[in-house]
């Protein structure tokens, strides 16, 4: 890997999961619009993350990353953002209740378009096609024409990012993030989930705090940090051609930043070393993510760390664990142990999703919520014994009532995925498994905080 960094640099490494357009010229073109439109984030706000995520790093507060698998055209309505980020808003509490610290929020959302996939082609009713890569590259449609990348479809992705992210920033600012509110939409969960007598306590608690400060004269109406918050945008950078288009100077600090979204990461399948995407993200000064899953060793996993956050700045980073629930303890335990032995200041954040995809017996692809569930535990716990910091979790997740995910309170059952499974790509936490979920994970987020004793409190004179 040379030293000098360009935009452009990784186009003369190798590169993994980049699609072919057969029409280069029209590529260029695209690529070339992007670059005169305007950035969807600015610096500022990307530095803004990081330095809460900074506080994640040193066990101050907890990620909360959430959103599709994959954003689609067809779906971008404002039902479907709203409804995202009211269950979003909602584990939220829940976790910054149980954790009595801040939590960041940021959505798997306004730019996660484009999927890596493990095959490039697909055998449909005996025809075999390319395979969908997102709506950023190709169509879902079972024809050959659907598949074929076209590039037009960067404007599009890039237009309905803008338009989402105009849509959350109004939620988060205008009034819809009030902590009222949505205490009054989880009571609504608590009383309509099977399990409301597990989750009451937590509820009831929560509704006492917000009593008490209300009778102290704290109430959203005089405070606007009650009811207004920080919500950051994410996806995996994996289309470089759109990521370069729009990655830009910061004229405040001349630094390289991808205003695609706040924070990018990098996916299992393209963190190779010296290939494209780990060139092109070490170079931006955003929050990077990187996906570890089960085929990553210790060694190259120091590596990596020594190119994408070479001055051990608080917040860069984020390693975003996905083994599967069986597989945590044999491969955490050596992860952490070399971060923390080289004093890297790291996020640990857990991704129980991806590690736990199965084919069911209808052949649907899904997810058992128990076994999400045991790769979050196994991850509290391999923390705890390794007195480290399990900082957040990473979910796909939907706020509609889909049938992707099997079990939950409410046992969706192999033969019920069929009713409503409406996902491009992989299997989403419906909205009452998501905010389950956080119910479970705050059970966690508890035993933690006990483990630590009490907080220090500073006593006034
Ligand atoms: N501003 C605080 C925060 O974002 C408190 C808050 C307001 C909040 N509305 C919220 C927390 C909705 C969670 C969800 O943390
Ligand atoms: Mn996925």
């Amino acid at each position: 890997m040379s030293e000098r960094w360009s935009p452009s640099s990784w186009r003369d490494l190798p590169i993994e999961q980049s699609p072919v357009y057969p029409d280069l010229g029209a590529l260029a073109a695209a690529e070339a619009q992007l670059a005169t439109f305007p950035p969807l984030v600015f610096a500022g706000e990307a530095r803004k993350l990081k330095r809460q995520l900074a506080k994640v790093a040193m066990g101050e507060a907890f990620l909360l990353q959430g959103g599709d698998c994959a954003e689609s055209f067809a779906e971008h309505s404002a039902d479907n953002i709203r409804d995202f980020f009211r269950v979003l808003l909602q584990m939220a509490v829940v976790l910054t209740y149980a954790a009595a610290s801040p939590v960041v929020k940021v959505g798997r959302i306004a730019g996660q378009f484009a999927k890596p996939r493990s095959s490039p082609t697909e055998v449909i009713d005996g025809v075999e096609l390319p395979i969908y890569r997102g709506d950023i590259v190709n169509g879902t449609e079972a024809t050959p024409a659907a598949r074929i990348p076209d590039p037009r479809r960067q404007l599009e992705a890039y237009r309905q990012s803008a338009a989402t992210l105009n849509l959350l920033r109004a939620f988060a600012s205008g009034g819809y993030a009030n902590l009222d509110f949505v205490h009054q939409w989880m009571l609504g969960f608590v009383k309509e989930s099977p399990q409301s007598g597990r989750y009451r306590e937590v509820a009831d608690r929560i509704a006492d705090a917000l009593n008490f400060m209300r009778a102290c004269g704290i109430d959203p109406e005089s405070h606007p940090e009650l009811r207004t918050t920080d919500f950051f945008t994410s996806h995996e950078a994996l289309l470089l051609g759109f990521e370069q288009a729009l990655t830009r100077v910061d004229s405040t600090t001349g630094d390289w930043y991808a205003t695609s979204g706040h924070m990018i990461w990098i996916g299992d399948r393209t963190r190779q070393l010296d290939h494209a995407h780990v060139e092109y993200a070490r170079g931006v000064k955003n929050p990077i993510g990187l996906k570890c899953g089960p085929s990553l060793k210790p060694d190259e996993l120091m590596r990596l760390i020594d190119v994408l956050d070479p001055d051990n700045e608080p917040g860069r980073l984020t390693l975003i664990a996905r083994f599967g629930a069986d597989r945590v303890f044999d491969h955490l335990p050596g992860l952490t142990r070399a971060v923390k032995a080289e004093g890297r200041k790291v996020v640990w954040s857990c991704d129980p999703m991806h590690g736990n995809t199965i084919k069911s017996a209808s052949g649907y692809k899904t997810r058992p919520f128990d076994r999400i569930l045991q790769e979050a535990r196994a991850f509290f716990e391999v923390h705890r014994a390794e007195g480290t910091y399990a900082g957040g979790i990473h979910v796909e997740m939907t706020g509609n009532n889909v049938t992707e995910c099997t079990g939950g309170a409410r046992a969706i059952s192999d033969s019920d995925l069929r009713d409503r499974y409406h996902t491009h790509c992989d299997p989403r936490l419906n909205a009452e498994q998501a905010i389950e979920l956080a119910f479970l994970v705050a059970e966690e987020l508890k035993k933690e905080r006990v483990a630590r004793g009490p907080r220090q409190v500073v006593a006034a004179e």
